[in-house]
């Protein structure tokens, strides 16, 4: 890979340890194909990544050798699905450092993973046994999110202000992309119940610093969630450092397979949460009168689980830890650093997000003037080069930036300064097809 010139204020990274691009791109066996007639750059991995051979190994073999459900067979494959499953759980917590594998719930992706939240807060609002104070909301109480949200982590906060009466109140975002913060004290107050922002942007690529954040919801008794769907995949994420009391996050973003997705919560939490999902598994007894619910994570986990995606996702998590998330990370910042200069010599073109590579991931989107992002997405596909065009599931961040949508550009391990190259001379085709 080229050298970068490491901008002033960034860390030198002569400490971290580096990989070989060319050998992990050798374990995607997609990024070997052609689109269009040109080797696939593939530019969209914050909408989903590439697996790589490893993950569709473990998936394989869990089908052809493993094949069981789980938690509920004596039989010796129901056995190894189950101790599978369980083992990917565990794989799972040490990644993001929960201090126990309990604390992990599998859920379908982030989506599900919020709404649980959300839907565990109106279950206890109805009263009941359920009914953990800290988890009731009514008329009064507020929940606080920003305007950079992806649309999971605002629909299901909008919904529950609708079943309970309380208020939706949001950080609004700043001309650069980053959080504005200036109202802090005001917006998170004592009628706060509950904070739940995104640690990384889907649309501008910012990583918010949420230590301050924290320490207002700790003083006003709230609680945290943060949206961790693009840090996961890309950075090393430690619930104990960041002192949230939820993350959600998916496996198809991290090189794992699509319908597997994670809600770490703080364990004695999840003990108070009400159930959500009722079924087998969930359960501790059942009677005609009334049942008893199992302690977590099984209570949130009703049914026959996504087993095999679990199995895979821990294949995903051994694959990423294998490099390392802190490989990883400089990799990215590198390549960012790299792209938003190469971006910055293409004539009319406007970055939305950070433009230095401080505090922000690598996924860039921008405008092209007087070109559709529509546009600019079909004549980028005819070059080979896919990214990602419209709001993105993050639709007030176009409004704020006054742009019906945007055309981004988002990376992972596997990515390469001339896959940035390419994307800047598609970009340059765009303006000659435009005039
Ligand atoms: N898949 C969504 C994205 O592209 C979340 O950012």
């Amino acid at each position: 890979m080229t050298s970068i010139a490491i901008p002033p204020g960034m860390p030198q990274y002569d400490d971290v340890p580096r990989y070989d691009v060319e050998a992990v791109r050798a374990d995607f066996p997609i990024l070997g194909r052609e689109v269009n007639g040109h080797p696939m750059v593939y530019l969209d991995s914050a909408n989903t990544s590439q697996k790589p051979r490893q993950v569709l190994d473990a998936l394989r073999e869990h089908y052809e050798r493993h094949n069981g459900n789980v938690s509920r067979s004596v039989h010796t494959v129901g056995t190894e699905a189950t101790e599978a499953y369980e083992g990917a759980r565990a794989k799972v917590a040490a990644f993001v450092n929960a201090p126990s594998a309990d604390e992990v719930v599998f859920t379908k992706n982030s989506t599900e993973a919020i709404n649980l939240v959300a839907y565990a807060f109106s279950n206890a609002s109805l009263g009941g046994p359920a009914g953990d104070p800290r988890f009731r909301l009514g008329p009064g109480d507020e929940i606080v999110i920003s305007e950079m949200e992806h649309h999971s982590n605002i629909v299901p906060w909008q919904l529950l202000c609708e079943r309970t009466g309380a208020t939706l109140r949001w950080f609004p975002v700043t001309d650069g992309g980053r959080l504005d913060e200036s109202g802090l004290e005001e917006l998170v107050n004592e009628r706060t119940r509950l904070v739940s922002i995104v640690h990384m942007s889907n649309i501008l690529g910012t990583v918010n610093a949420t230590a301050r954040i924290t320490e207002r919801v700790r003083q006003v008794g709230a609680l945290l969630l943060l949206d961790c769907s693009q840090s996961v995949p890309h950075l090393p994420v430690d619930v104990v450092e960041l002192d949230a009391d939820f993350i959600a996050f998916t496996g198809h973003k991290m090189c794992g397979p699509s319908g597997i997705g994670v809600l770490w919560g703080r364990g004695e939490l999840l003990a108070a949460m009400p159930p959500v999902f009722g079924g087998g598994s969930m359960i501790e007894t059942v009677s005609m009168a009334g049942s008893t619910y199992a302690p977590p994570p099984a209570r949130f986990e009703a049914g026959t689980p996504p087993i095999a995606e679990a199995v895979a996702l821990g294949a995903a998590v051994d694959y990423l830890s294998g490099i390392g998330m802190k490989a990883i990370q400089w990799h990215e910042r590198e390549l960012t650093a790299y792209a938003l200069d190469a971006l910055k010599t293409v004539p009319g073109l406007r970055i939305f997000g950070p433009e230095l590579p401080v505090g922000r991931g690598g996924t860039i989107s921008f405008a092209l003037e007087g070109v559709h992002p529509h546009d600019v997405g079909q004549i980028l596909d005819a070059q080979g080069v896919e990214v990602r065009v419209g709001h993105h599931c993050a639709r007030p961040v176009c409004v704020r930036f006054g742009v019906p949508a945007t055309t981004r550009a988002s990376f992972y391990l596997y990515t390469t300064t001339s896959e940035v190259d390419a994307l800047v001379r598609g970009l340059e085709q765009v303006r000659k097809v435009f005039g």
